[in-house]
């Protein structure tokens, strides 16, 4: 246990990452019931969707979990929906809004913000968020440009006694000791939860995660052009999502001004709806370099558990052999 576990009342330090549109009902129970923070994305749902998936989730498990929305856009009414099924948590990026992390303090909710630079962090301690995610530009999705390695602990410098979870390039028990060893007291992986037998994104995306190499994954060109608007404030670095190279980013890079964004974005939008999307946009981070094999989630967790004390075993074997 530690005041991440113990706040947020699970029992291992992993976080199920939120996946935008992409569903992730009985990937989220999974994690959940392994003793970890399951979570659920909210992007392009009506607020309808949404309840269905939390009454489902629940149907699934007790545990806590964490409903998340995003600056890009913020939707109002899912968000006030969220605040009326009153989750354990409510995690958020892209914008570090005060008022609402009031509203759900209100509701004794707890608010995780994900930040990928200083500035961010400094804001959202200012704010009164709970946990701060710090997330490297190694991740998949949306995030800024400084690696997780020197983000995080700067960030836990700056955090003081709020807990902070590492997110971005973290896919086996190494990666996870590591971001204990820099101060985090837990991590949060995306890239390798796609490709675990509960996920519902396409068998052709997850067996490209287990074929990536780091280098094929990109930060999207212009992606302005094709990415939902910023509708709160940004603070500190843009960002930029990172996903497997496809035909539409090679296009984005050498020929921008021959996408037209308002058919793109229909495009995208009906693909994702349909539980596609692994042909434009496949948000996915440089970790997929570490995913090997498609496994159940719980297995997946105990896993990353048992390598985690491993690494830390062994870290410590290698210094008490006198390396200074
Ligand atoms: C498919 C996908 C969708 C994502 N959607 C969201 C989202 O809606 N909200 C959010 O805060 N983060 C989102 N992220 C970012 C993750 O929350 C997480 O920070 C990231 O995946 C961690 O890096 P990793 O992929 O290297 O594990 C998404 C990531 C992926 C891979």
């Amino acid at each position: 246990m530690n005041d991440l576990t113990s706040l947020l009342g699970i029992d291992v330090p992993i976080v199920l990452a939120p996946f935008g549109p992409w569903e992730e009902v009985e990937l989220a129970a999974a994690v959940c019931n392994a003793g970890g923070l399951g979570s659920l994305g909210t992007a392009l749902r009506s607020a309808k969707e949404l309840q269905e998936q939390w009454r489902r989730l629940r149907d699934l498990t007790d545990r806590p979990f964490a409903i998340n929305h995003t600056g890009r856009p913020l939707d109002r009414e899912a968000f006030e929906a969220t605040l009326d099924a009153q989750p354990a948590v409510i995690s958020f990026h892209m914008g570090i809004p005060a008022e609402l992390i009031a509203l759900a303090h209100d509701r004794g909710i707890r608010w995780i913000q994900a930040v990928g630079d200083l500035d961010g962090a400094e804001r959202a301690l200012e704010a009164g968020a709970d946990v701060l995610v710090a997330q490297g530009s190694e991740a998949g999705g949306n995030a800024g440009w400084i690696s997780t390695l020197v983000l995080v602990p700067a960030v836990v410098d700056l955090a003081g006694s709020t807990p902070v979870v590492a997110a971005g390039g973290i896919a086996d028990g190494r990666g996870l000791a590591a971001a204990l060893a820099l101060g985090a007291q837990g991590a949060s992986l995306g890239t390798r939860f796609l490709a675990t037998t509960e996920m519902t994104i396409a068998r052709e995306w997850k067996d490209r995660i287990v074929a990536a190499h780091a280098q094929d994954t990109v930060k999207v060109p212009h992606s302005e052009l094709v990415m939902p608007p910023f509708t709160l404030p940004q603070v500190g670095a843009a960002f930029a999502p990172r996903v497997l190279r496809t035909p539409l980013t090679d296009r984005l890079e050498t020929d921008p001004a021959g996408v037209d964004p308002a058919a793109l974005a229909q495009q995208v939008r009906e693909e994702v709806g349909a539980g596609r999307g692994q042909d434009l946009l496949p948000f996915t981070g440089q970790s997929a370099e570490l995913v090997h094999d498609i496994v159940p989630a719980a297995e997946l967790v105990a896993r990353l558990i048992a390598d985690c004390r491993n690494a830390l075993d062994r870290a410590r074997l290698v210094y008490g052999l006198g390396i200074p």
